[in-house]
């Protein structure tokens, strides 16, 4: 049996390039020699917009679609809905009354979020038990090893505990996921400033080439470099990032000494990357138009993953019931 691996992200909006060279393109690798679960943890978006749930739907389904065009093979992947498998909420239910509040309330992730997301009030019960759902979402499967990236250590640090908890209480059922950690380029927005879809400066999976271009075009530079005649220096310069992800080294070498010698300026500079930027994403503006060509195609491939997990999902949860003697 290959290693089981699962990953789950929440639907907050579109994939962006960051999510694109962090967690797809090592999807894409491990789904190669894995046998892999992809979700979208739609649940997980409640616990912070359960004020607005209008676009859960709209970004559940666009998220899926950017997976897909991005290179996800629904052949060799299960992908799925979290909200189509009740077994998560019903697995997060028994996980929540052997859990100490404790545990959760020292969680990082738990202070650090609701000091930075001042505007909502994120006091409630399931705010705290975040963990505790996605703990459920793993153990659910039992993973040989969970990508995430390092924000995610302590998440995956109390799934740990939980199953242990688990297994002490009652009966070994659930092995211990390890941590398959993701190594997520510093992906610079078009601002200059990280690349997050809450500061607005992002380049998506799923904008066209002219959307690119423009965004290119009006990407932050070195602010030094006014004129063309000024030298620059691509060591601040985020459109400089980008080449250090995207272009080859013998690329990198010439742009940054024709920028430190101004014999390049910074509009063909950009054109280069836009350049790179569309080679790499033309073959998932191909798999996305093919795709949106066959509705019922998407729909059925939405259906076998969640049959396809349901099924785990289920044998594990009867192997839960047993130990708990219900
Ligand atoms: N908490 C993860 C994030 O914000 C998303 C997530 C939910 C997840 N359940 C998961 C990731 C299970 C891995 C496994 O990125
Ligand atoms: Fe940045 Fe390129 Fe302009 Fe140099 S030439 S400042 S690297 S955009």
């Amino acid at each position: 049996m290959p290693n089981r691996v699962l990953s789950g992200m929440q639907p907050s909006g579109r994939l962006h390039l960051g999510n694109l060279l962090g967690a797809l393109d090592n999807w894409k690798a491990l789904q190669e020699d894995h046998e892999c679960y992809f979700f979208v943890a739609d649940w997980h978006a409640l616990s912070t917009n359960y004020a607005d749930t209008s676009h859960i739907k709209e970004f559940t389904h666009g998220l899926l679609i950017d997976w897909l065009a991005a290179g996800i093979d629904p052949n060799r992947s299960t992908v799925f809905v979290q909200s189509s498998v009740p077994e998560h909420a019903i697995l997060h239910l028994l996980l929540s009354m052997m859990v100490p509040v404790p545990w959760l309330e020292r969680n990082p992730t738990y202070k650090e979020k609701q000091e930075e997301i001042k505007e909502k009030d994120l006091s409630t019960y399931g705010f705290l038990g975040y963990p505790i759902l996605q703990a459920a979402d793993i153990l659910l499967y039992k993973p040989d090893s969970v990508p995430v990236g390092k924000d995610q250590l302590p998440h995956l640090e109390l799934t740990r505990e939980l199953a242990r908890r688990f297994n002490n209480l009652y009966q070994p059922v659930f092995p211990e996921p390890k941590e398959h950690l993701t190594q997520f380029p510093k992906v610079t927005g078009t601002d200059g400033r990280k690349m997050s879809k809450s500061y607005g400066n992002t380049i998506n999976v799923s904008d066209t080439e002219a959307e690119i271009r423009k965004k290119l075009k009006t990407m932050v530079t070195d602010p030094a470099r006014v004129r063309r005649t000024d030298k620059g220096n691509p060591d601040v310069c985020p459109v400089y990032d980008f080449h250090k992800i995207l272009s080859s080294s013998a690329t990198q070498e010439q742009v940054n000494q024709d920028c430190r010698s101004a014999a390049i300026g910074c509009i063909d500079c950009k054109k280069m990357v836009a350049d790179v930027l569309v080679e790499r994403l033309s073959p998932s503006w191909e798999r996305r138009a093919s795709l949106m060509a066959r509705p019922d195609d998407i729909q059925d491939i939405i259906r076998n993953g969640q049959n396809k997990a349901s099924i785990v999902a289920k044998a594990t949860m009867k192997e839960v019931n047993e130990a708990m003697k219900i």
